[in-house]
């Protein structure tokens, strides 16, 4: 069955959600599953904070699916500006692909289809925030072009994590 790609709306929202939980805890809980991590994930990937992001008009989620199972996603956030870049104010906020289905270009893809809707409103460039240890995504935003520019400190709980600022200049 083929890959598809579309604007996600309220009814994927527990979708969405799931498949953040098990993406974000394939990403960071390394070492296994701990009580900051569990009461970041379930309290942050909700059904209900989905729908509300969902039925934001300053977001826009484009989702992967084949059939009916959702693949992927990402989320734009056209109202957030850039911490070190104030000019640039629309925020690729979650780029997330299964690590079974990763590698096969989802992201790529999900990042073209953003990038298109970004023109198609104006939009000359995109930001984003990764975490400074997360070397594949790093990897994976150097070869879409994303440049560095500062970083932010992310909390969880008591712990600090550093996050990388990047972003990409979109040609019209
Ligand atoms: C990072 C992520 C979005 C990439 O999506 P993807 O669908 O796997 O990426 P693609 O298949 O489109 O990869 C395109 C290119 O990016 C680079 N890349 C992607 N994943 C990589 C990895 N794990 N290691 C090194 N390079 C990688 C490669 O150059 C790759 O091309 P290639 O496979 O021909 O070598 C996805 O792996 C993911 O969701 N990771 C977990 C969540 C996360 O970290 N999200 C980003 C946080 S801000």
């Amino acid at each position: 069955m083929e890959l598809r790609y579309g604007v996600a709306g309220a009814a994927d929202a527990a979708n969405l959600a799931a498949l953040s939980i098990e993406v974000w805890l394939h990403t960071y809980a390394r070492d296994g599953i701990r009580q900051a991590f569990s009461d970041y994930v379930l309290s942050e990937f909700t059904a209900a904070k989905f729908e509300a992001h969902l039925s934001s008009p300053s977001q826009t989620f484009v989702k992967c699916e084949r059939g009916e199972h959702l693949l992927g996603y990402l989320r734009m956030n056209f109202a957030a500006v850039c911490p070190t870049v104030p000019e640039l104010t629309t925020e690729i906020a979650t780029l997330y692909v299964r690590a079974r289905h990763a590698r096969q270009g989802i992201g790529t893809a999900l990042l073209a289809h953003a990038s298109d809707i970004c023109r198609r409103r104006g939009v000359m460039g995109v930001w984003l925030m990764v975490n400074h240890e997360n070397a594949p995504a790093i990897r994976f935003y150097e070869a879409q072009q994303f440049q560095r520019n500062g970083s932010r400190t992310f909390e969880l709980g008591a712990e600090r994590h550093e996050n990388f600022i990047l972003w990409r200049g979109l040609t019209p």
